[in-house]
């Protein structure tokens, strides 16, 4: 019999004047502006996946907008493969989860709690500590931090990021703090923004890296390693992959070179990335597919930045997209890629061949 699939998905809506990608302005707008569309995917994404998915069965597009849960129930699919994002509060990227779980309908990747908890960047770090897994020290901060508070993260620099977003919405350059004052000015401006504490982490100096990993249990595998080159930023930029780098200097015309993929490391420092970001993977409950960002601290140690159970899957290979260039490392085609993530879901309900 013909799999019944179930396509779950947020498209971004078109924009005036610029490439599907990036939002207008070089400014991180605040809420209610375009950038809360950041993370929804453009047309070509949802076709990509689409005509990936159409190689194993009978596709039904369910965009995840407010007639999601009646059509969801009516067509009530073999599977749901869900990238949806996800529009209103703290969760939102567990809500199809939470939808498909109400109707009984199985579901690709990661569950309502992985997806809630690690959009929530403080739970997951409470979470990593819990489980002897290096991530940056951190303090949460709603307003002003006094100088004494601030110093139990070190003398500096800091990162301040809002506590609960992704796509390095509230990352700007000034995200980079090398006084009290500055990172007081960016707790406030999170606050103003996006209406949420802000997490204030000691700034990691070491390389970066980015890896994905598919599957499940003692079957999920790494694949290889892409690790952020700043120095394919522009001249003087700060050193970090934040919304400048993602959506202002990144451009369709222009792809900022900024991966290695393979990454040039030894076989020791290898090694220890795909230990942590396992550990990680597994910890906080990831399934079929992940992509966990990694960086160095001034000794050489990793630490998990953050963990992404919703991986950026742009298909054209101009486009700077982490995992369908890791899949394509690793000899993985982008329909692979998608087919890969969704046999998977299948086998964990017992649906699979
Ligand atoms: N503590 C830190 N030390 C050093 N660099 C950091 C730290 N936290 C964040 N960064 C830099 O800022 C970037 C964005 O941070 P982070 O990955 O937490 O944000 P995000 O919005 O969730 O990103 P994504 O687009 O991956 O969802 C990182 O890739 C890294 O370059
Ligand atoms: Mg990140």
């Amino acid at each position: 019999m013909t799999l019944r699939i179930g396509f779950a998905f947020n498209q971004k809506p078109a924009e005036e004047g610029s490439s599907d990608e990036a939002p207008p302005s070089s400014e991180p707008p605040g809420p209610g502006s375009l950038d809360r569309f950041a993370e929804w995917d453009d047309a070509a994404t949802i076709a990509a996946v689409e005509r990936a998915l159409s190689l194993a069965g009978e596709v039904i597009r369910l965009e995840a907008n407010a007639e999601f849960p009646q059509l969801l129930r009516d067509t009530h699919p073999d599977i749901v493969f869900n990238i949806a994002e996800g529009l209103n509060g703290p969760n939102r990227e567990a809500h199809v989860p939470a939808i498909c779980e109400f109707y009984g309908v199985p579901y690709s990747g990661s569950d309502v709690l992985t997806l809630a908890l690690t959009l929530d960047k403080r739970r997951a770090k409470e979470a990593l500590r819990a489980h002897g897994i290096p991530t940056p020290e951190w303090l949460v901060a709603g307003s002003a931090l006094s100088r004494p508070r601030l110093s139990s993260l070190g003398k500096g620099p800091w990162l301040v990021k809002p506590a609960h977003e992704g796509s390095s919405k509230g990352i700007p350059e000034r995200a980079l703090c090398r006084t009290a004052a500055e990172v007081n000015a960016r707790v406030e401006a999170i606050a103003n923004d996006y209406a949420q504490p802000a997490l204030v982490e000691r700034f990691l100096t070491g390389r970066e890296f980015t890896l994905g990993v598919l599957g499940n249990g003692s079957a999920a595998r790494v694949l290889p390693l892409v690790e952020i080159r700043f120095d394919a930023l522009p001249a003087g930029a700060a050193p970090l992959y934040g919304y400048e780098a993602k959506w202002v200097w990144d451009t369709r015309e222009r792809p900022l070179q900024i991966f290695a993929c393979p990454a040039e490391t030894t076989p020791q420092l290898r090694r220890q990335i795909e230990q942590v970001a396992l550990a990680a993977y597994h910890a906080l409950g990831c399934r079929d597919w992940a992509r966990i960002d990694v960086r160095l601290d001034a000794d050489g140690t990793p630490h998990v930045l953050e963990l992404n159970p919703l991986p950026g899957i742009l298909p054209d290979p101009e486009q700077n997209s982490c995992l369908p260039k890791a899949a394509r490392a690793a000899g993985m085609s982008y329909d692979e890629l998608v087919l890969t993530t969704l046999r998977n879901a299948l086998q964990r309900y017992g649906l699979g061949s």
